[in-house]
């Protein structure tokens, strides 16, 4: 059984009892009081519900930044499901959802059962809703992603209010990683090893036919 979560921030009432379990998102929470005579929330001793998270994203294909965002997230969640949209009507991605799904298993092998990965149509919410995830997943990379990135958020909270997106810093020595650019330079023979896995440069090569 894993500890339970604390989380620190850095608000004035927070501050009062300093350090919360992060498991409060869902969960109904007893107060305690502290050394100090504060009030610290708390549901110690009772049976705490996993937290999921889902971590959604096209993946065409995962990257070192991606398998950099989801090794944290298993640092902080239960469970981080790896969620691959795909469309099979409708999809311009190079790889399909199988073969996507496919490469990521093979990536994070070593993480499972605490990340797997799976493959839905439709909302993410929806999606998350659908397993219990309470946590959506999505990285932040350069300033340039962050407008996009709140209107999304904005709209999953308001369709799904039980739903919270926790944004990632992507890593510095990865920000730049990005699997559209990726699959360009790969078309012209690059293999880029610090960025995508090895399985996944081989399986580049195979698809856009690079000797
Ligand atoms: O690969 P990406 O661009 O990071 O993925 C973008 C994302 C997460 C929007 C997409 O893959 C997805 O989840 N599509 C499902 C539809 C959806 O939920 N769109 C957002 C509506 S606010």
């Amino acid at each position: 059984m894993r500890r339970p979560l604390r989380a620190i921030t850095s608000g004035y009432w927070l501050q009062r009892s300093a350090i919360i379990g992060s498991h409060f998102i869902g969960g109904r929470l007893r107060r305690r009081t502290t050394i100090d005579g504060q009030n610290e929330m708390t549901n110690k001793g009772k049976e705490r519900t996993p937290l999921v998270a889902v971590y959604p994203g096209s993946f065409d294909p995962i990257h070192n930044g991606h398998v950099d965002v989801i090794r944290r997230s298993v640092a902080i969640f239960d469970e981080v499901i790896v969620a691959v949209t795909y469309n099979p009507h409708k999809d311009a991605a190079l790889f399909t959802g199988d073969e996507r799904v496919e490469m990521i298993r093979e990536v994070i092998r070593d993480l499972e059962p605490r990340a797997r990965v799976d493959k839905f149509t439709g909302l993410s919410v929806d999606y998350a809703e659908r397993i219990g995830a309470k946590v959506l997943i999505r990285s932040l990379r350069a300033v340039t992603d962050f407008d996009y990135e709140l209107q999304m958020a904005q709209m999953n909270k308001q369709m799904s209010p039980g739903v919270e997106t926790v944004f990632m810093f992507s890593n510095p020595r990865l920000f730049f990683s990005s699997s559209h650019l990726i699959k360009e330079v790969a078309g012209y023979g690059k293999r880029l090893p610090e960025l995508v896995p090895e399985l996944v440069i081989e399986r580049l090569r195979a698809k856009l036919k690079v000797r």
